[in-house]
């Protein structure tokens, strides 16, 4: 069991600062999500919490103890890639016996004949066996152990190279897009699986991923990342509900937000095309603000009233259990998407005029510098003044 500190790392590679400064704390048995796009240096990252990469600046320190100078095998974290790098050759018993006769067996008893004759061995060995039948039974691959990586499918590879990297019983497990090599209806059941995995193990998990769905749905708290830094930290809701900088709201949630052109006057009111808002800035911006709406927090409207937009309906999403309406506003100059019930949506047609209103205190505001502004209530700021 570990707790993971990780502070002030950067990173360069050449003349590019990949990392500009890095500061985590995970305790012990956590499970964090580190997310972001592509190229944001989330693997980096990883890799030097593992010791697989050198840092340019910083530390890392496990339970307090600074594990700079520390090799990885040293570290006593297991990582697990997406590609799963299990032995093609060896079957699924022998791939988990592996690391742990690796650590072990000496040299000797690890000869396939001779090896018997050390004694001790038949001891150690059995301990081995015990922990390899424990571990498949924790990841119910049981009947799979006579099986060679060959013969199993993606999930089943994935079960079996966590199951590698927990027969060590390491201090952390470090996880960079396990799942992205499955196809899409397994990874949904893999991150419910890993989430279990995590409350079994209650060990300290540290997971990278771009896919902000997996990060929402697995993690105690997650850290989204871009451009080398950590933009936001916190649990998956507090995320979603509250992003503090207007690239979070962003790449956080699926349709994304929906950002629109809003501006401000002296008294804190705010307008969004040709609406205003009911709530006004805590602190009056005097110019632009850009106004966020998830589309959950819009609806269709059936007439035309004060505050709605009024759109045209381009293209509708059927998902089944819900329907997301591409409407476009002010003649095509902005396009939103609005999440509405299958029965809301049922008599619309592509080129429909549509009205859409936003659910009360949802709107978000942030400044041309891309940070959050709260936005209260007029009755609040009333009592407050
Ligand atoms: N050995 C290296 N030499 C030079 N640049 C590197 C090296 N390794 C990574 N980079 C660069 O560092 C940046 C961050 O890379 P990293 O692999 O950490 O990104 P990532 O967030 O994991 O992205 P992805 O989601 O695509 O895996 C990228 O721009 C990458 O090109
Ligand atoms: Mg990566």
């Amino acid at each position: 069991m570990a707790r993971i500190t990780v502070r002030g790392i950067t990173k360069k590679f050449g003349e590019l600062d990949i990392l500009k400064g890095i500061d985590l704390d995970i305790p012990d048995g956590e499970f964090l999500t580190l997310v972001g796009p592509s190229g944001c240096g989330k693997s980096t990252t990883l890799r030097i919490i593992a010791g697989l990469e050198s840092q340019t600046s910083g530390d890392v320190l496990i339970d307090d103890r600074l594990v700079n100078a520390l090799r990885p095998s040293r570290r006593d974290l297991a990582m697990v890639f997406q590609s799963y790098a299990l032995y093609p050759h060896l079957n699924v018993w022998q791939n988990l016996a592996t690391p742990l006769k690796l650590r072990d067996l000496n040299f000797w008893e690890r000869l396939p004949l001779l090896g018997a004759l050390v004694p001790g061995r038949a001891q150690k060995t059995k301990a081995i066996g015990e922990i390899v039948r424990e571990t498949a039974e924790t990841l119910k691959i049981e009947p799979l152990l006579d099986r060679k990586p060959g013969q199993l499918s993606g999930g089943q590879r994935q079960r079996v190279a966590l199951g590698r990297a927990m027969v060590r019983q390491p201090a952390a497990f470090l996880m960079d897009e396990p799942l992205s090599n499955l196809d899409a209806g397994l990874r949904v059941h893999m991150r419910a699986e890993l989430a279990e995995l995590h409350r079994t193990l209650a060990a300290t998990f540290i997971y990278v991923t771009h896919d902000q769905a997996e990060a929402l749905t697995m993690s105690d708290r997650m850290a989204v990342m871009m451009d080398g830094e950590i933009l936001q930290i916190g649990p998956p809701d507090d995320v979603y509900e509250d992003p503090q900088d207007i690239r979070v709201a962003e790449f956080i949630g699926s349709p994304k937000i929906n950002i629109l052109p809003g501006s401000g006057d002296s008294a804190g009111g705010v307008e969004c095309l040709d609406a205003r808002l009911a709530r006004r800035l805590r602190t009056p911006v005097d110019g632009n603000v850009s106004i966020g709406i998830r589309p959950e927090h819009l609806e269709l409207r059936s007439k035309k009233a004060n505050g709605n937009f009024e759109g045209l309906l381009v293209h509708a999403e059927n998902l089944g259990s819900d329907v997301f309406l591409h409407v476009t506003l002010m003649g095509g100059e902005h396009r939103i998407v609005v999440r509405a019930s299958p029965q809301e949506a049922h008599d619309l047609s592509v080129g429909d005029t549509v009205w859409v209103g936003r659910e009360r205190g949802r709107a978000m505001a942030f400044g041309t510098n891309g940070q959050r502004l709260p936005l209260v209530s007029k009755q609040r700021s009333r009592k407050v003044a």
